[in-house]
């Protein structure tokens, strides 16, 4: 689908955390786009249940930007299944290209709003990690209502979540991270895995994303939050 037509289709979407930016194609991407994304990609479809393994655990990443993250827990992770989802083309387009020549087998890519991927198509206490690794920070307070993490995406986690499954949130923006231990520390589904309610240690095997590194060229600290499901 092209940006434009998802654009289109997305008009009515609750918490508007992405604007569709016109990012130029490189033409290793387009092919990707065309060839890899039939091979690797789940089609969003309206209250159409995902077919997830029952054998295997499923962690799901949103925004998964050029698939950085994605690709290497896979890689560590391969009796993991992976979903990922993003709605910037030129990074899915990118992560296609690295899952194909990582030969991942485990990962699948889902091209659309993640708010909307969580209502109609995943199962109830389906997963057993939701990842949000740098999130836009949306700084202006005007646009603060942009911010993923609202309590009506907090609850749509908690519903997905099976029992002990963990939302695991990271950011190098302190606003952002204060905003969301506020936001998620009162959800009575979800418990923080810090004694002291605030950030985590960050897990060894957590990679370091481009955006994380352009945090941390800022002179950003990162904070990890970790939650399990109760
Ligand atoms: C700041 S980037 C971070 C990308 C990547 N996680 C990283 O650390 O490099 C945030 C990404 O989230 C994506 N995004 C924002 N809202 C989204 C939504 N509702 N559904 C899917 N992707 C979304 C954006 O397109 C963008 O690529």
């Amino acid at each position: 689908m092209t940006e434009q037509a998802l654009q289109k289709q997305l008009t009515s979407r609750s918490i508007r955390s992405f604007v569709i930016r016109k990012g130029r194609l490189t033409k290793a991407q387009a092919a990707a786009m065309d060839n890899l994304l039939p091979k690797y990609g789940i089609q969003y479809q309206e209250d159409q249940l995902l077919d997830l393994p029952t054998d295997k655990p499923t962690w799901l990443e949103i925004g998964f930007g050029n698939g950085d993250a994605l690709i290497d827990m896979a890689t560590r992770y391969p009796d993991n299944d992976f979903i990922g989802i993003e709605v910037h083309e030129p990074g899915v387009g990118q992560a296609l290209m690295g899952i194909d020549a990582s030969g991942l087998t485990n990962v699948n890519i889902i091209q659309h709003d993640a708010m909307e991927v969580l209502q109609h198509m995943v199962p109830e206490a389906s997963l057993q990690r939701v990842l949000l690794f740098f999130p836009d920070p949306w700084r202006k307070k005007r646009h603060f209502k942009r911010r993923i993490v609202q309590t009506e995406f907090i609850e749509l986690v908690a519903d997905k979540l099976e029992p002990d499954g963990v939302l695991h949130c990271a950011t190098d923006w302190q606003d952002y991270a204060e905003w969301m231990l506020e936001k998620i520390n009162v959800c009575e589904r979800l418990k923080n895995q810090s004694d002291t309610d605030e950030d985590s240690p960050r897990p060894e095997w957590r990679t370091k994303t481009r955006f994380e590194q352009r945090g941390e060229r800022l002179g950003h600290n990162v904070a990890d939050l970790l939650y399990t499901r109760i």
